[in-house]
């Protein structure tokens, strides 16, 4: 039996994972809500709310939703994190 690439096989779990649908009484998508997050940069549930309309309904899907929030503020840290090891030192 043929399972095909371990890099095709990975990337398509990354496509059905961002694929899926987390909010499903708006059917939203989580690839929408990132797409929102990172386009809107909503400050919490509501905004992303707002914005794509996921969470709206019965907050079954707040918990997913929060952690993309979370994950999108560690990633911004990170980059302010790198952007001061990069950035020069001035000469003494
Ligand atoms: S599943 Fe998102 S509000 Fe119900």
């Amino acid at each position: 039996m043929d399972f095909g690439h371990p890099q095709t096989l990975v990337e398509n779990q990354n496509h059905a994972d961002t694929c899926r649908t987390v909010c499903h009484c708006l059917n939203v998508t989580e690839h929408e809500i990132r797409a929102a997050i990172d386009e809107h940069d909503p400050q919490s549930i509501r905004g992303v709310s707002q914005v794509c309309g996921a969470g709206a309904g019965c907050m079954s899907c707040h918990r997913h939703i929060r952690r993309m929030l979370n994950e999108r503020v560690l990633y911004r840290r990170s980059q302010l994190v790198g952007d001061a090891d990069n950035a020069e030192t001035p000469c003494s």
